[in-house]
C-alpha cells in the first residue's frame, strides 16, 4: 500500500498544479472515499457473485475454443455497434468462412475480433500490457498507424446537438504521461481497491485520456476483458459489457461525463458493476444453451446417423457456426470426399443447412446460430 501511494502520489501532485480549467484529467487513483461507498460495495458483492458463477460454468465446457469463437464474435458485433458500426451475424460468419472481401463495417468487426484474440495472446504470454501493446491493439482495429494523438484539436461532441462535452488532454507529453500512469495502475496486481471497482475506474480513465484519433471506445472495451483475465476473475475472454452498454448507451455517455464534470464516481462505478452483473447472467444463460444444444446434437447424430458419428465432428460444428469441407479434413484427418459426405449427411438429418457463396459451399449449424443471434 505504501509503495502504491509513493508511485501515484508524486505524479498526482505534479498534475494537480496544472489544473487551470475544469476538464483537466487527474491521474489515478481517485480518493478512496469516492470509490468505496456502501452502495458501491453492495453492488460489488452482487456482481462478484454472478461473475464467480460464470467462471465456474465456463470451466465445465469441454472445448473452450468453441466458446471463445462464438462469444468473441458476438462481442465484436456489439462493441462496434456502440460506435454505430453495424453488421449482421450472417455477414460476419460468411466473411470468416469464405474468401470474398467483406464490406467495410463487417471488416471492422472482424478486425475487432482479431484484436481481442491478439490481446488475449499478449497477456497470456506476458502477464501485463505495455504502451506498445495498446497501440498494437488499436492498430488492428483501425488499420492505420496513427498511434497516439499528436496534433491538438480532438474534442468529444454530443452526437445530436454537436455540443462539445469533453476535451481530452491535447498535449502529446501529457497524454503519454497519463497513459503511463494508467498502465501502472492497470498492471498493479496488489490492488488499491477491489479489481471490479478498478475496472470501472480504469475504463473511465482510458476513455478520458482518449489517446487515439479513433478506436478509443473499442480499444478500451478490449482492455476491460483483458483486465478481468489478468486478475483471475475469468479465465477466457467471454465476458463483455457491450451488450449492456448498447442497451444503456445514453447513461454510459452521461455518467462518463459526470465524472469529467463533477468527479461523481459513485454512479459511474455502480453502472459498470451492474453491467458486469447483467452480462455475466446473460453469458451464463448463453453458455448453458450452447452446452445443452451440443449435448442434444451429439445424442441425435449418434442415434440417427451412427455411421458418420464422431464426437469431434459435432464439436467442430460448434467451433465454427459455419463449417466447410476443409475444416473437417483438417480436424479429422479424412479425405475431402469423406468430409463432404459427413456434411451432406448432417444436412440430410437437419443439423446443418448449406449455402453456396461464389464457388464455396458453407454449412450452417442451425441450432447454434439461433442461440448466438438471440438477445
Ligand atoms: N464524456 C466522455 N468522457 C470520456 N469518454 C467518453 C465520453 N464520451 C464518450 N466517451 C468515450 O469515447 C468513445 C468513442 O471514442 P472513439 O475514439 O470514436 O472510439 P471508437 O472509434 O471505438 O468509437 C465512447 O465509446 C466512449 O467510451
Ligand atoms: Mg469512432
Amino acid at each position: 500500500m505504501c509503495t502504491f501511494f509513493y508511485i501515484f502520489g508524486t505524479y498526482r501532485s505534479l498534475v494537480s498544479q496544472k489544473k487551470e480549467n475544469k476538464y483537466v484529467l487527474s491521474p489515478l487513483p481517485p480518493p478512496k472515499s469516492k470509490i468505496e461507498s456502501i452502495e458501491i460495495l453492495r453492488q460489488l458483492s452482487r456482481s462478484s457473485r454472478v461473475l464467480g458463477e460464470l467462471k465456474g460454468i465456463a470451466r465445465t465446457i469441454p472445448n473452450q475454443k468453441m466458446l471463445i469463437n462464438a462469444i468473441v464474435l458476438r462481442e465484436a458485433k456489439d462493441s462496434s455497434a456502440i460506435e454505430n458500426i453495424i453488421t449482421t451475424h450472417d455477414e460476419l460468419y460468411k466473411a470468416l468462412s469464405v474468401k470474398a472481401a467483406p464490406d467495410q463495417e463487417t471488416k471492422e468487426v472482424i478486425n475487432y475480433r482479431k484484436a481481442i484474440l491478439k490481446g488475449f495472446d499478449l497477456i497470456q504470454a506476458q502477464g501485463f500490457l505495455r504502451h506498445n501493446d495498446i497501440i498494437a491493439l488499436q492498430n488492428i482495429i483501425i488499420e492505420n498507424k496513427g498511434g497516439i494523438r499528436k496534433t491538438p484539436g480532438k474534442v468529444l461532441k454530443n452526437d445530436r446537438t454537436g455540443e462539445v462535452v469533453y476535451t481530452p488532454p491535447q498535449d502529446f507529453q501529457e497524454t503519454n504521461a497519463l497513459l503511463s500512469n494508467f498502465l501502472e495502475y492497470y498492471n498493479l496486481r496488489q490492488s488499491y481497491t477491489e479489481p471490479l471497482i478498478n475496472l470501472a475506474i480504469l475504463h473511465y480513465q482510458f476513455e478520458s485520456i482518449h489517446p487515439f484519433y479513433d478506436g478509443n471506445g473499442r480499444t478500451g472495451r478490449i482492455l476491460n476483458i483483458l483486465y478481468l483475465i489478468l486478475n483471475g476473475l475469468i479465465e477466457i475472454p467471454i465476458l463483455y459489457l457491450s451488450s449492456y452498454i448498447n442497451e444503456n448507451k445514453s447513461e454510459y455517455y452521461r455518467l462518463l461525463n459526470l465524472v469529467n464534470k463533477s468527479d461523481e464516481w459513485e454512479s459511474w462505478i455502480i453502472y459498470m458493476l451492474k453491467a458486469i452483473e447483467a452480462t455475466s447472467k446473460q453469458t451464463i444463460e448463453r453458455i448453458t444453451q450452447i452446452k445443452e444444444s451440443l449435448e442434444a446434437t451429439i445424442e441425435f447424430v449418434a442415434q440417427t446417423a451412427s455411421k458418420i458419428y464422431k464426437k469431434e465432428l459435432i464439436e467442430l460444428l460448434y467451433e465454427h457456426p459455419y463449417s466447410k469441407i476443409e475444416y473437417v479434413v483438417k480436424k479429422m484427418g479424412v479425405e475431402r470426399k469423406a468430409a463432404s459426405r459427413y456434411l451432406q449427411k448432417l444436412e440430410g438429418i437437419g443439423v446443418l443447412q448449406s449455402q453456396k457463396i461464389g464457388k464455396e459451399k458453407i454449412y450452417m449449424n442451425v441450432a447454434l446460430l439461433e442461440i448466438l443471434k438471440r438477445h
